[in-house]
């Protein structure tokens, strides 16, 4: 009884009281749940988060520069041929290893379960996401005589159906014993009057806590110390939805090696100045990535003397690390974005409440913004057609159907290559 009490006073301290009625209304094991969600939530860092949803986001005080990329298209034969080979030694010593960032929500795209479980509709009978990632891998593999260990984030909502999906299609071929899952840390979700969501089953509503979570977790699952043991010096962390992601990219391996950085990105351009992508530039004299909803509309369109988009080299999640750099990553706190999202919710009454528009704030860190902890980073700049086609939203622009287009040109210039050199 008094832990029950101790919860309503929480709840009231916090703008909570919309729980009450439904706490004292639960069964005792629903009851007992709830209250010790409440206990081991941090009300103070979700207020404080709440307030700054409402904050303007400014980043006049902060000089800003266009950053050095290098493009591949525009590599001489011999530079190509030096990084591509730097970059192979590292693979083909097993000293690479791959993870894939597969804890996001996936409301865009509004798939009833992970996203990585999501069939892409190509060459008629279908190829998941999950898939599609492990052929790449395999790829690679063959190619370079090795397994790449391969290590995939899930979140506390998908990690059951995640593992469950993998295991049933039996890795798509992956050696499971170079398949490592590990699950990320979460937040509660907040409405627009900072109320935390009920879940379906009577707890607090919590949701992935962001992409830059994947450092921290990758040290607190121990997949960072599996990684040491395994003696991998080079780490790639991609997106589970990009299905042209190159996730053993010899040239950006070899492109970072010689410059003598900790981090490298691949980057596209920029479809058009407001395409919805974060972007490189160098703020404070550190590499960084500005999100789409935080880059300054002039800035935006702001051209170079060649006429290119001064900020115009776009973040794909497609990022490679030292394994020094991940760690030094993990133990760096990253400041919290938030993103306005759909979330289903429990009302005071226990009824279940589906929005049809965006109705809550999640909580996100995001994987860029540990670049600035670094000096420097290498750039490469990839091409769009070959290197990025995401499964973002249910239609229109990044949607299943642009994806699909993508991935069956690209594999058919392959094949068309893989013709003329015979
Ligand atoms: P997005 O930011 O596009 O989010 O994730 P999402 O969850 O896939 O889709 P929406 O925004 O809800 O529609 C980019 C990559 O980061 C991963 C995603 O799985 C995807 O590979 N991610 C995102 C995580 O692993 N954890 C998160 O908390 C958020």
């Amino acid at each position: 009884m008094d832990k029950l009490q101790d919860a309503v006073d929480i709840l009231k301290a916090y703008n909570q009281e919309h729980i009450i009625k439904l706490l004292q209304n639960l069964d005792e094991e629903h009851k007992e749940n709830l209250i010790n969600d409440i206990y081991n939530i941090d009300f103070h860092q979700i207020m404080e988060l709440y307030e700054n949803t409402k904050k303007p986001i400014d980043i006049k005080e902060s000089k800003i520069e266009n950053i050095d990329y290098l493009d591949k298209a525009k590599l001489s034969k011999k530079d190509l041929e030096k990084y591509n080979e730097l970059g192979e030694n590292i693979i083909r010593s097993g000293q690479y290893a791959v993870v894939t960032m597969a804890g996001g929500q996936g409301t865009r795209l509004g798939h009833n379960g992970p996203k990585g479980t999501f069939k892409l509709d190509v060459y008629g009978k279908g190829k998941y996401l999950f898939e599609i990632l492990a052929d790449n891998l395999k790829e690679a593999n063959d190619k370079y005589g090795v397994v790449i260990p391969w290590y995939i984030m899930t979140s506390h909502e998908n990690n059951k159906q995640t593992v469950e999906f993998l295991k049933k299609h039996n890795y798509f071929g992956y050696d499971e014993d170079s398949i490592f899952i590990f699950e990320q840390s979460d937040l509660p979700l907040v409405d627009t009057e900072g109320k935390l969501l009920i879940s379906k089953d009577f707890r607090i509503k919590k949701a992935s806590d962001g992409n830059g979570g994947t450092y921290s977790s990758l040290r607190a699952s121990g997949a960072l110390a599996d990684m040491k043991e395994r003696d991998i010096k080079w780490v790639f962390i991609g997106g589970v939805d990009n299905v042209l992601l190159k996730m053993a990219d010899v040239t950006l391996l070899g492109v970072a090696i010689d410059k003598g950085v900790q981090i490298a990105s691949k980057s596209v351009v920029k479809s058009n100045p407001h395409e919805k992508v974060g972007v490189f530039c160098k703020m404070n004299g550190h590499p960084k990535v500005i999100e789409y909803a935080e880059l300054p509309e002039k800035m935006a369109e702001e051209r170079d003397e060649n006429g290119e988009l001064k900020y115009g080299e776009s973040h794909i999640m497609c990022n490679l690390y030292t394994i020094e750099a991940i760690e030094k990553c993990s133990r760096e706190p990253l400041i919290y974005h938030s993103a306005f999202k759909k979330n289903s919710y429990i009302d005071e009454n226990g009824k279940e409440v589906i929005p049809d528009a965006p109705n809550s704030y999640k909580f996100e860190s995001f994987i860029f913004d540990a670049f600035e902890f670094f000096d420097d980073m290498a750039i490469l700049r990839g091409k769009r057609e070959d290197d990025f086609a995401p499964v973002k939203n249910k239609e229109g622009v990044d949607s299943p159907k642009t994806a699909k287009e993508l991935y069956e040109k690209y594999w058919k210039r392959q094949a068309k290559k893989v013709r003329e050199e015979v």
